[in-house]
Order: C-alpha cells, then sequence, then structure tokens
C-alpha cells in the first residue's frame, strides 16, 4: 500500500487504531539496574553488546547439519538514486515485463487496450491491478511443487489495490451509487493471480496462457473459514448462517509459502473496504463496537471504492456480492444480513496453486490483523512449525504462529489436508521488546495471560473471541507498540529473523527499538520533530535459534535515512550508494542475501538541505548478526535515548534498483538456481490524471502506466547479486 501524498485518502495503516495504554518499545525500561552497568556503555562510545556466541544452524530440515556454505559476497556496482520513469539495473543487468495489469491469462481474453474498455467479467481472466508479494513454485511433470525446477513453475503474486483512473473507461469517479460494472471490475481486480510461466526456445520466460493451472482469485471468490473461528458467532452472515462459508480476499499486501507448497495471501487494510450506515452504533454490542474501534471501521464509514451502494436491484444483482459490503446490522439478526461481514476478513487465506479447483481457506488460527504477511522459518523435521507475521498499522504489534503439529517432510505436496493439519492448531504470540535488548513472546491463549471472559478490554469467551479481536488481546497482554511492522524474514544462514517497521509519522516519544523521532527535513533530532521519518528494520535470535523459544534478543539491523542526515539519525552510516527511506518488502534468498524494497514517500521530495529525491528500490545485503554492532545513546529533544545499532552495512548493502516514478517496489523471489529474478512494480504513476501526467510506464509514450511482474536476469547467466 502506497505510502505517496497523493493518495487520495490516508490509509489505515498511516493512521493507526492502537490507543492502547501499552508501552511502545523501550518504555519497559528495567530500572532496577543502571543500563552502564548492565552494558558498560558510553554515550556515543558504544560498548559492544554480549550476546555470546551465536551457533550456526542449517538452512534446510536436516538439524543434524551445522555447517553452512560461506557467506555470498555482493558482485554488482550500486545503482544510482533516479527520478527517471524507467527501472534501472545494475551494470551486466537485464529486465522484461512479464505480467502486467490486464494481461489476458487464456488464449482467448483479447490483450489489454490500454484504455480501460476491458469488461469486469474479463478479469477473472486477467492479471489485476497493483502486484505486490510474489512466490516462485517450481512444477514437476505430474504437475506437483518441484523446488528444484527452474525453467518452469507456477507464478502466484497478490493483486493489493486499485488505481481506478487507469482501470475504468470513463471512470465513474467513485461517486455514489457507484456504476455495478466498474464496481464488479474493481471487485476482480483485486485478489490473487496463478500463472504457469515457461522458459521458450529463446530461454525467456513466458505465460503459458493456456495452462489449466491460471486461475484468479477475487475479492468476491467464495472461501472458507478455517480454524477456531470457524462456525463461531462471530461469522455468521446471510450468505452461511454456519458461519464457514464466506467470499473473497481484499488487500493482500505480502505473502508466505507454505513448506508443503502453498501460497498465503494476506489481507491487510481491509478494513477500509467497508461501509457501515451512520448510526450503526445503536445497533451494536459493546464488544462489536470495541472491534470497530480496534479495528477501524468507523460509524458512518462510506467504504474505499463504496461497493455497497452499487443499485443492485437495477443491476439484476440477486446474490447480495455488492451490499455485503455494507457490515451494519440492518435486520433483526446475524443470519439475517452483513453485520459480521468484517469479520470474515483480516486472515492469512491460504491458496492451493496447484490445485485450481480448490477453494482457498482462510486460516483463523493465526490471528486478526492488518496482515503484511507470514514468514515460515526453516522446517524441520520433527519440530513444530514457526510462522512471523506484522501487523501493519501505526502502533501496531509483531506476532508468531507455532504449530500444535511437529514437521513431516512427508507432508510437501500435502495440499490443503496440510494446511489443515498444520495451520488450524497451534499457539499464536505476540512480541513484547524490552529495553535490555532481550524481547517475550507471549500467548494469545483463551484462559491465560488474563485473557478471559473478565477481562475488561473485550469479553475473550473463547479462541475465536481471542482471535477475531487479536489487537484487543495483544493490547491486554502488553505487547510492544511497533513502527508499523511491514515484511519479515528469516536468515537461513543463522536462523534470525529481521522484520521492517517502515515508518511512523505519529510517534513522538522515543524508546530502545524505536530512538528516532526527528525533522524530516533537517534529521535534526532536538526541533521541529517528524516521527520516525525514515523506518528502520529489527531483527532478533530467538534462545538457542529455537523458533519455537518464548525469549529473545533484538537490535537494529539498519536504520534507514538519507546520507546527507546526521551521524545521530544516519546511524547505519548510510551513503549515496545505499541510503533508503521506508523499508518495507524484505526477503532473503536462500543463500542468504538479504533483498529490501522501499515504499516511500519521505525521499520524494525535493527538500532544502538535500535535493537527491529518488523513486522507490530495491537493495541488496549481506547482513551480519544480532550484537555485531554497539550500544549507542541517541540525543533528543530530552536527552538521550539508548539504542543497540547493528554493525554499519557499508558495502554489504548496496542499492540493485530503482522504480519507475511514483511506484512502490513490492515483492521479490527468484528460481531455484537463482538465476531468474522476479519483481513486482506497484502503481507507477498513481497519483496521475489522464491523460497520464506522472508515469507511462512501461511502455512509454502517452501510454496508461500499469503494475507489472518484471524478470532480471544477468547478461552473463549468472546467478543474481554475487560476482
Ligand atoms: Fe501493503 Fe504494509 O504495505
Ligand atoms: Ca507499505
Ligand atoms: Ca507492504
Amino acid at each position: 500500500m502506497a505510502d505517496h501524498q497523493h493518495d487520495s485518502s490516508l490509509e489505515l495503516e498511516d493512521i493507526g487504531t492502537n490507543d492502547s495504554s501499552n508501552t511502545h518499545i523501550g518504555e519497559l525500561i528495567d530500572a532496577r539496574l543502571s543500563r552502564r552497568q548492565v552494558l558498560g556503555g558510553g554515550l556515543g562510545a558504544g560498548a559492544a553488546m554480549v550476546f555470546g556466541t551465536l551457533p550456526l544452524v542449517g538452512c534446510a530440515d536436516d538439524d543434524d547439519d551445522n555447517s553452512v556454505a560461506p557467506a555470498p559476497k555482493l558482485g554488482f556496482t550500486a545503482v544510482d538514486k533516479s527520478t527517471d520513469d524507467i527501472v534501472v539495473v545494475p551494470e551486466g543487468y537485464s529486465y522484461s515485463v512479464l505480467y502486467a495489469l490486464g494481461d489476458p491469462i487464456d488464449d482467448v481474453q483479447p490483450e489489454w487496450a490500454g484504455d480501460g474498455t476491458e469488461t469486469a467479467d474479463s478479469y477473472l481472466k486477467r492479471s489485476g491491478d497493483h502486484h505486490d508479494a510474489i512466490a516462485y513454485f517450481g512444477l514437476s511433470a505430474s504437475g506437483e511443487w518441484s523446488p528444484k525446477n527452474s525453467s518452469n513453475g507456477l507464478l502466484v503474486m497478490n493483486h493489493e489495490a486499485l488505481t481506478t483512473i487507469y482501470l475504468h473507461d470513463a471512470y465513474d469517479n467513485n461517486v455514489a451509487p457507484r456504476d455495478a460494472g466498474q464496481a464488479q471490475k474493481e471487485i476482480y481486480a483485486h485478489g490473487v493471480s496463478v500463472v504457469e510461466i515457461s522458459k521458450n526456445l529463446a530461454g525467456e520466460f513466458e505465460v503459458v496462457r493456456t495452462s489449466d493451472f491460471n486461475r484468479r482469485v477475487t475479492a468476491q471468490t467464495p472461501m472458507v473459514l478455517s480454524g477456531p473461528l470457524a462456525g463461531s458467532d462471530w461469522v455468521v452472515t446471510k450468505y452461511d448462517t454456519n458461519g464457514v462459508n464466506c467470499r473473497g480476499t481484499v488487500n493482500n499486501c505480502a505473502n508466505g509459502v507454505t513448506p508443503w507448497g502453498t501460497y498465503l495471501a494476506c489481507e491487510e487494510n481491509w478494513a477500509g473496504y467497508f461501509t457501515r450506515n451512520a448510526g450503526d452504533a445503536a445497533a451494536r454490542t459493546a464488544a462489536e463496537l470495541e472491534l470497530f474501534r480496534r479495528y477501524g471501521i468507523k460509524d458512518g464509514a462510506a467504504g474505499r471504492h463504496k461497493w455497497a451502494s452499487v443499485d443492485e436491484a437495477a443491476a439484476g444483482v440477486t446474490d447480495e456480492r455488492f451490499s455485503r459490503w455494507n457490515t451494519s446490522a440492518t435486520a433483526a439478526s446475524a443470519d439475517l444480513d452483513y453485520r459480521n461481514e468484517h469479520n470474515t476478513m483480516g486472515w492469512c487465506v491460504e491458496i492451493d496453486p496447484f490445485d485450481p479447483a480448490s477453494t482457498p481457506k482462510k486460516r483463523t488460527a493465526l490471528g486478526r490483523m492488518g496482515h503484511e504477511g507470514c514468514w515460515f522459518a526453516p522446517a524441520v523435521a520433527g519440530k513444530p512449525l514457526v510462522a512471523y507475521m506484522g501487523d501493519d498499522s501505526q502502533f501496531e504489534y509483531i506476532y508468531k504462529f507455532v504449530s500444535t503439529q511437529n514437521w513431516n517432510p512427508a507432508d510437501v505436496n500435502g495440499g490443503h489436508a496440510a494446511g489443515d493439519k498444520y495451520l488450524d492448531s497451534g499457539k499464536l504470540y505476540v512480541a513484547r521488546f524490552n529495553n535490555n535488548g532481550t524481547g517475550t513472546w507471549i500467548e494469545l491463549t483463551h484462559g491465560i495471560n488474563g485473557l478471559t471472559e473478565e477481562n475488561t478490554l473485550f469479553p475473550f469467551d473463547s479462541q475465536a473471541s481471542v482471535l477475531v479481536a487479536t489487537r484487543l488481546a495483544a493490547d491486554a497482554v502488553g505487547a510492544t507498540r511497533m513502527d508499523r511492522p511491514e515484511w519479515g524474514g528469516v536468515n537461513p544462514r543463522n536462523g534470525e529473523v529481521y522484520l521492517t517497521l517502515t515508518n511512523n509519522s505519529s510517534r513522538s516519544a522515543t524508546n530502545a527499538a524505536n530512538p528516532r523521532v526527528y525533522d524530516k527535513d533537517t534529521g535534526s533530532s532536538t526541533t521541529s520533530l517528524n516521527g520516525n521519518v525514515n523506518g528502520h528494520i529489527v531483527r532478533w535470535r530467538e534462545t538457542d535459534n529455537n523458533h519455537a523459544a518464548t525469549a529473545f534478543a533484538w537490535d537494529i539491523y539498519v536504520f534507514a535515512s538519507r546520507a546527507a542526515y546526521p551521524a545521530y539519525v544516519n546511524l547505519s552510516f548510510l551513503d549515496d550508494s545505499n541510503d533508503m527511506s521506508s523499508p518495507d518488502g524484505l526477503w532473503f534468498d536462500p543463500r542468504g542475501m538479504l533483498w529490501i524494497q522501499t515504499d516511500d514517500g519521505a525521499y520524494t521530495e525535493a527538500i532544502a538541505t538535500d535535493d537527491t529525491a529518488t523513486n522507490c528500490m530495491m537493495l541488496a545485503a549481506v547482513p551480519g548478526k544480532v550484537g555485531d554492532g554497539a550500544y549507542y545513546e541517541v540525543p533528543t529533544a530530552t536527552g538521550t535515548q539508548p539504542t543497540y545499532v547493528g554493525k554499519a552495512p557499508g558495502t554489504d548493502l548496496r542499492r540493485f534498483l530503482v522504480g519507475p516514478v511514483d511506484c512502490e517496489i513490492t515483492g521479490v523471489c527468484m528460481t531455484p538456481d537463482n538465476k531468474t529474478m522476479f519483481v513486482n512494480i506497484q502503481h507507477p504513476g498513481e497519483g496521475g490524471t489522464l491523460p497520464p501526467t506522472l508515469s507511462n510506464w512501461p511502455a512509454g509514450g502517452s501510454a496508461r502506466p500499469r503494475s507489472a511482474t518484471i524478470v532480471i536476469t544477468r547478461d552473463d547467466g549468472g546467478e543474481i547479486g554475487i560476482a
């Protein structure tokens, strides 16, 4: 989701709904011991933290193998910042566009016309808009997951949102009542694509339009709820009075790839799509009102695209496909209306790309939030599976899920049956970051940690209630409020977990893990404070490298910053080759190379002290480990703020790509041979007009801009990123 200033409306993630009194990171300092006594640090001098020796772990499913390959070394020349309407890749690399908005996924639809004249229904067989997270699954000859196949596979990606002005012919400008055809096209242009891709005779990937695997999942696709919430009163609707069946997924941001070969599409800013009638509050229970408050659906909310405003009678619609986006109490009871429709959103949705007829499953045991994505630790036979998740909104939390069942590698290619086994039963935890560099995972299970019916925040009378109100459960147990948790990933070389905290313009207080509050123009931390404008990346190591552990040690891998900012803001000593802002996408490739993508509005401004503006970008890194840096005290308006800064990355962090104008770079994956990279360019020129004024990427000329997947290769056919 864009942070761009051109957005017509404020995004929920940028506002936040967490007004709990929970301490933000670092307000949790253990006052019984002086920090300097514990850490031996001095102002600015930076005594190294003591975390002990970090054991390396194998990255595969053999935990007896403690050997790891040598760390990869970056082997390309960093690209410069750019404001051009092109994609910039390093010297010796090339890219091509593989799959863009409106591209057919069958051999029936005509090519995208570029003028918005495609029908709504055609989008069931075309690429959706706003490409986001992406995953490559190698395909075997028998149509199963073949993790080693680098020449033929299924590409699965999210279509998070829309640039409506370029989607339609004669856009109705979002005026209610909405045009039924336009609303339908918008619903179909959301969701997920599954497309088979294969190398042609020239060795270049192309979409196999005749493939039976090709599929669009949309905001209207029938789905089922699975796990503890399924069948509960919270999700009873007129569509299914048993509370199991539901429709669609929306605002799918980041993703997850399960160890058994399915895809998780995660629902991020879903709340903004719902309409609530003014005065609905009078008809709702106190618990229902708490859910609306905490997930951000206001009484009188119009809904982002006002789909509920379509005149269904005039359009001949009888299945309430539009009106169900109004989540108000309009009838006598929940089985007669869609008051609970919003509770069917906010989940991780499992899609089996290898079974095009399968019904996606919403895995409710993983909690309900503004799900950015879901990232698994390496699966180890005989051990529980562990997945990490971020809730992307200001001051929200970081979570992890630990499966009840231990991993059995025989479940690879097990489809939804494996999902039922591992994702419907387990423990959900939320993170508390302590000021002394340690952290705790707090279990969100009904009946413990105060999560009972008597809780004053919410009546947690069952695990279903804990899950539908995950944010409130996390509030109740004292989780640490964070600066917008975005993507995460596990370093396959040492098991450490990284997670981007993209920015937080609303924070004024500082604390150990969010130690910077500064002026966006000058970087001054003592005047005109604008919050944490540029974001940072936190990382942690679980105790004994056991991902199911309930304690960890953390530091800050990198502080995003303009190179020109003062050293106490540019704490990672970024320079022109690697300075960045608002890290969002993050992915460890199997070699242990870290890829960082930005969704930024703070480095695109021309400002007085530094006019080296740039479009959004992707960087590559070979990171060190928790504790490789130093203790440091950041000067603030009121004193100093201690923190733990990872070793400055130097040339082990380099800018690899810069995108076209007014885009976000999000979603990255590679073929298993590390020789082909897929990157998504989201919403180029989204703030533009008709005719397009900001961007014409990728076609150039006067064309409408399109979100698209690009393919990056090395001209000499070598592995991406290394020498
Ligand atoms: Fe859709 Fe959190 O970015
Ligand atoms: Ca973002
Ligand atoms: Ca994102």
